[in-house]
C-alpha cells in the first residue's frame, strides 16, 4: 500500500527537465523489475496508455508486447493512429485486434446504458486474455494507472457509489496471473502529458482529450447499429476537424457528438427525408466532476451544421447540448 501513496516530497512535473529525470528513474526502475523478461500493455492510444508504452519501450523495447483491441466504437482514425505511431515510427512489438464483429454482435438489440457499458468491458477482457493467452511467456502486465485512479479506488473501498461503471482494464481471468507495472501511477494527468511530450510523443496524442473506454457505444444512445454508428463516427469526424480549424480544440476540455435512436421528418432534393439528430456537446471542467457548456460562436455553429447534414448520411438536425453538470453528466450514457 505504502508505494501507493504520493511522498509529500515528490515535485510536481512541470518542465521537460523534471520529466526527463522522472523518465530516467522509471527506465531504470522498469529494467530492475523486468530484467529480461517479457511486458503486456493494453494500449487503447489514450494518453495514459500511451505514454507507459513509450517508457516501455524506451526501457525494454521489444520485450514489450503491446496488443491494441479495436472494438469497433473508436473515433475516425484513432486505430490507424495507434498503428502508425506504436507499430511504425517507435517500431513496437504491436499486436492488432479488430474486434468489431464481437462486440457489434453482443451489443445487438442491447439498449440499457448499463448493461452495453457492462458488455462492452466484459468482452474487452475476453479479447484482451484470448490474446494474452496465445503469447505464451510474458510475466507481467503493464498499466496505464494514474494517481486520480489510485484515489478513487481508495474511495470506493470507502462505499462511496459510483455514477457509472468505468471501463477500465482489470479482473483478468484467474488463469491469467500477471506481476504489475506500472510507472505513472503516482502522476496526475497534467504531468503524464508534460512526461509524454518529454518521451517525443505527438503533442495531438499527449493533449488528446479525454475518451471513454467505451469509446463511441456510449454515444450511440439506445441500442447500437452499425449504421448509425457510422453516422455518428462521420458526424464527430466533422466536429472535431471544425473545432481544430478555428481553435476550439485548444480550448475546450471535452467535445463530441451524440446520436439518440430517433428519427425525425425532413427534407432533401425535394422528398421526405428521415433522420437522426446528431447533438454537439462541448465542455469545459477541471476534474470531470462538474462542468460547464462552452458558447461556440454561431458562425461556427452554422457551419458544422451544414457539413454534418450535407455529409452524413442519415443525419437531418444538428442540436446542441446546454445543460451543464450537474444536471446532465459530460457523456449521455
Ligand atoms: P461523466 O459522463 O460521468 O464522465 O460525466 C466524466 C468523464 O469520464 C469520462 N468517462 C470515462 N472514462 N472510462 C473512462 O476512462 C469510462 O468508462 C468512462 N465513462 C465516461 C467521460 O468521457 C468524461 O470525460
Amino acid at each position: 500500500m505504502e508505494k501507493n501513496v504520493r511522498p509529500e516530497s515528490m515535485k510536481r512535473i512541470t518542465t521537460p527537465e523534471l520529466a526527463n529525470a522522472f523518465i530516467d528513474e522509471q527506465v531504470k526502475e522498469i529494467k530492475a523489475q523486468v530484467g529480461d523478461r517479457k511486458v503486456l500493455l493494453a494500449l487503447s492510444g489514450g494518453v495514459d496508455s500511451s505514454v507507459v508504452a513509450a517508457l516501455l519501450i524506451k526501457a525494454i523495447g521489444k520485450q514489450l508486447v503491446c496488443v491494441h483491441v479495436n472494438h469497433g466504437l473508436m473515433r475516425k482514425g484513432e486505430s490507424e493512429a495507434v498503428i502508425d505511431m506504436f507499430g511504425k515510427v517507435l517500431d513496437a512489438n504491436l499486436i492488432y485486434v479488430d474486434a468489431t464483429d464481437r462486440f457489434l454482435n453482443l451489443l445487438a438489440g442491447v439498449s440499457e446504458p448499463e448493461k452495453k457499458r457492462k458488455i462492452i468491458g466484459a468482452e474487452f477482457i475476453n479479447v484482451f486474455a484470448d490474446e494474452a493467452r496465445k503469447l505464451k511467456d510474458i510475466d507481467f502486465l503493464a498499466q496505464g494507472t494514474i494517481y486520480p485512479d489510485i484515489l478513487e479506488s481508495i474511495k470506493a473501498a470507502e462505499g462511496k457509489k459510483a455514477v457509472k461503471s468505468h471501463h477500465n482494464v482489470g479482473g483478468l481471468p484467474e488463469d491469467l496471473k500477471f506481476e504489475l507495472v506500472e510507472p505513472i501511477k503516482l502522476l496526475f494527468k497534467d504531468e503524464v502529458r508534460v512526461v509524454g511530450e518529454a518521451l517525443g510523443l505527438p503533442h495531438a496524442m499527449v493533449y488528446r482529450q479525454p475518451f471513454p473506454g467505451p469509446g463511441l457505444g456510449v454515444r450511440c444512445l439506445g441500442a447500437i447499429t452499425r449504421d448509425r454508428l457510422n453516422a455518428l463516427r462521420e458526424a464527430d469526424a466533422i466536429l472535431r476537424e471544425e473545432f481544430d480549424k478555428c481553435g476550439l480544440a485548444e480550448k475546450v476540455w471535452q467535445y463530441f457528438i451524440a446520436v439518440p435512436d430517433i428519427k425525425s421528418v425532413g427534407v432533401k432534393d425535394e422528398s421526405r427525408y428521415e433522420g437522426w439528430p446528431a447533438i454537439i456537446r462541448a465542455v469545459n471542467t477541471k476534474d470531470a466532476m462538474t462542468a460547464t457548456i462552452e458558447e461556440i460562436p454561431y458562425e461556427i455553429l452554422h457551419k458544422i451544421t451544414y457539413r454534418i447534414t450535407h455529409e452524413v448520411e442519415g443525419i437531418n438536425r444538428v442540436l446542441m447540448d446546454l445543460t451543464p453538470k450537474p444536471i446532465g453528466t459530460i457523456e449521455w450514457e
